[in-house]
């Protein structure tokens, strides 16, 4: 077979997705049908081997490679391309029975038991020497092969419940070691953790335990530092993956795939050791009447994706239909396939990639959606919708696929802050709902149709406009740095209360909240009020009353000016939105969670205030939006609409319907979960 260059060969729209033929072995008249019908799905890249270990090395270092050789052969005549996986998501027998160190511990102590999935000690010595020993094999083996074009490293890392954590001997003894090199002495530890309050004090660091409910649990710093060690943890483990399979394959890259705001790992910490983003959806359409919540949590999700790297990431995984382990799994809608799909492309993923493509026969996903239904043939509604798509991204690709959103507005997100501000205590248990206030903060742009980055506070913010900070309760040093000298040169920046309390080990700063930037947003917070249904309040804006909740934060004016004021309780009159001058830029500050309407106009008013570009001029209908790709010669907007009904847009000028030439002015007519892309030609000076 001819070689090409691996990457050169990502260098289309990747429509096809997991592929368990390990599962169908004994059926090579299945397997045979696959390849026909992928070629009709217009399917050309499946994902192999990803839960394959048990059949690809039935017993210590027994490889059986053949099976797999012929399928990634099999395919490649048909153009259908691979994305190997390294076998780690899931253990066979013979590793986990003889070697017990690579099972988990769980928070009580008690070893896991053989079996699950996503379950493996990341520290153990021996799970990385048996990982490695299979990834070795697999890149000798596959690594050049021309069918090959992407490294799949294990599977949803951590994917284990909501505690991706580790808590045996071997994993103590690494967190220790992690804690030295990160605090040098004990005395540092110590003061950074605040260990004399209940006698905390550790006189030596073999007394260090991870955080578990019948041991330490009220030390934040160390809840902290645990959350770290286990990203670190991972992303170590992963990077050996990494290694093992670039020994021997050194022009293909790698992924590992993601899960949006997946609470115990900081995926920004992925960034520099992934070769390109990937993530799983599995939004739950249809879970109530109206979707456009649902639209814009999963376009946040992406956003992030891309934002990591700040390329097009892939759409590694998602459901042609519905899954199997939601309470109530609802079947996509017609044309919600297409649309939800198309989400992900007006994001900036190069690929939309199902799990799976054939239904198991058997155990816990036999009823999860598949493109392959259990009836075995090609006459059904997810099969049609899915040839459908695929079509429709093979004549895309050309003109998109080296297009990718570049938005003027970022959002700061920061998986520390979130675990810190989570296991603070105070001021509201119940939930300090980070991500939800993330998401309202959000939800304005994706109605005006203005492309957002979600990023954390580690990334560079000086290509934006604006940069919205909601609720960082820990205000990062260098964050705080960053955020002085954007706004000094002429950036605009939007704080929230609860915002630059504790440093990067969860210390008050003390001489007052915001911290590091109060100079900044020109304010003083004195107290935060959780506020409860007894103790309404309100705050006015333009002469406007708009409601708030939860948290209001109780502000003294510094160099900063009102705009706009509670009005009840004993904090009636006080300011409650605040905007400061500094340097060549503003910087507002919202002391209050304040309701949905007050988002949408705070923000309207603001990014007209500064020139950020809505990507069409005008009010778009409700539930509809728009993203933007950018390329060379021509830009792309994503016209999409998550109503089901018809909508007319408003077009601010001519434009080409993308995909037949067509020009349209004045008025877009979208159908029930439409998705136009519309092309907007660059006037060439
Ligand atoms: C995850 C996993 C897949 C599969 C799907 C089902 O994303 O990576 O192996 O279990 O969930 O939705
Ligand atoms: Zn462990």
């Amino acid at each position: 077979m001819k070689m090409k260059t691996p990457i050169k060969k990502l260098n289309k729209f990747l429509h096809g997705g997991d592929y368990n033929p390990d599962q169908w072995l004994d059926c090579p008249e299945i397997l045979k049908q696959d390849i026909e019908l992928m070629k009709k799905a217009h399917v050309n890249c499946v994902s192999l081997g990803i839960f394959s270990w048990a059949t690809l090395e039935p017993e210590e270092g027994n490889y059986q490679f053949d099976w797999l050789e012929e399928i990634i052969n099999n395919l490649y005549k048909e153009e259908i391309y691979t994305i190997l996986a390294t076998p780690t998501a899931g253990m066979p027998k013979w590793l986990t029975e003889k070697y017990e160190e690579v099972r988990q511990v769980r928070e009580n102590g008690v070893r896991n038991l053989s079996g699950g999935r996503h379950n493996f000690c990341y520290t153990s010595p021996i799970m990385r020497e048996k990982a490695r020993a299979i990834d070795t094999a697999l890149a000798k083996k596959f690594g050049n092969h021309p069918g090959v074009i992407l490294w799949h490293i294990s599977n949803e890392m951590g994917g284990n419940g909501n505690d991706a954590s580790c808590h045996c001997p071997l994993c103590q003894a690494a967190f220790r070691e992690w804690l030295k090199n990160k605090y040098k002495t004990l005395d540092s530890l110590n003061h950074a953790w605040w260990t004399k309050f209940w006698s905390h004090t550790y006189t030596s660091w073999d007394q260090i335990h991870s955080p578990v409910s019948n041991g330490v649990k009220s030390l934040h710093g160390l809840e902290l530092d645990w959350r770290r060690f286990i990203t670190a943890q991972t992303v170590d483990f992963y990077k050996k993956e990494c290694e093992a399979v670039k020994e021997y394959s050194k022009n293909i890259p790698v992924t590992t795939n993601m899960m949006e705001f997946f609470t115990p790992l900081d995926y920004f910490k992925f960034k520099d050791s992934v070769d390109i983003v990937s993530w799983d959806s599995y939004t739950s359409w249809h879970e109530s009447k109206d979707d456009v919540d649902l639209a814009i949590r999963t376009a946040a999700s992406h956003n992030i994706m891309r934002a990591i790297k700040k390329q097009a990431f892939l759409l590694m995984e998602s459901t042609p239909s519905l899954t199997n382990w939601k309470h109530i799994n609802t079947l996509k809608r017609p044309k919600m396939h297409m649309l939800s799909s198309m989400q992900a492309v007006a994001h900036g993923s190069n690929s939309v990639q199902y799990f799976q493509w054939r239904k198991s026969r058997g155990a816990s996903e036999k009823f999860h959606g598949a493109v392959i239904d259990h009836y075995g043939k090609d006459d059904t509604r997810v099969f049609k919708d899915v040839t459908e798509l695929g079509i429709r991204l093979e004549s895309l690709t050309e003109m998109i696929y080296k297009t990718i959103n570049k938005p003027k507005v970022a959002i700061i997100f920061d998986w520390e802050n979130m675990w810190a501000m989570n296991d603070a205590q105070g001021p509201n248990n119940i939930g300090m709902k980070y991500i939800d206030t993330i998401l309202n903060h959000y939800k304005p742009f994706w109605e005006m149709g203005i492309d957002v980055d979600i990023i954390d506070m580690e990334q560079e913010i000086d290509n934006y406009k604006l940069v919205i900070a909601p609720m960082t309760y820990m205000m990062k040093e260098q964050f705080g740095e960053r955020v002085k000298e954007f706004v000094s040169n002429g950036g605009c920046f939007v704080s929230s209360y609860w915002s630059g309390i504790v440093n990067e080990t969860d210390l008050c700063f003390l001489g007052g909240f915001p911290g590091i930037i109060g100079d900044v947003v020109g304010i003083r917070s004195e107290e935060i009020d959780a506020i409860n249904e007894y103790y309404p309040n309100s705050i006015l804006y333009k002469n406007k009353s708009y409601e708030v909740k939860d948290l209001c934060d109780l502000i003294h004016l510094q160099s900063a000016k009102a705009e706009g004021y509670y009005e009840k309780d004993f904090y009636r009159g006080m300011p409650a939105l605040t905007r400061n001058k500094y340097g060549k830029g503003i910087a507002y500050y919202i002391a209050a969670r304040a309701s949905e309407e007050f988002n949408k106009d705070f923000y309207s008013d603001l990014v007209n205030e500064i020139g950020v570009e809505k990507n069409i001029n005008g009010n778009l209908p409700y539930g509809v939006t728009v993203t933007k790709r950018c390329g060379e010669d021509s830009d792309f907007l994503f016209v999409q609409n998550f109503n089901s009904k018809t909508v007319l847009i408003n077009l601010d000028r001519e434009y080409e319907i993308a995909e037949d030439g067509i020009s349209v002015s004045d008025k877009l007519e979208l159908k029930s979960y439409d998705c136009v892309i519309l092309k907007d030609k660059k006037d060439i000076i």
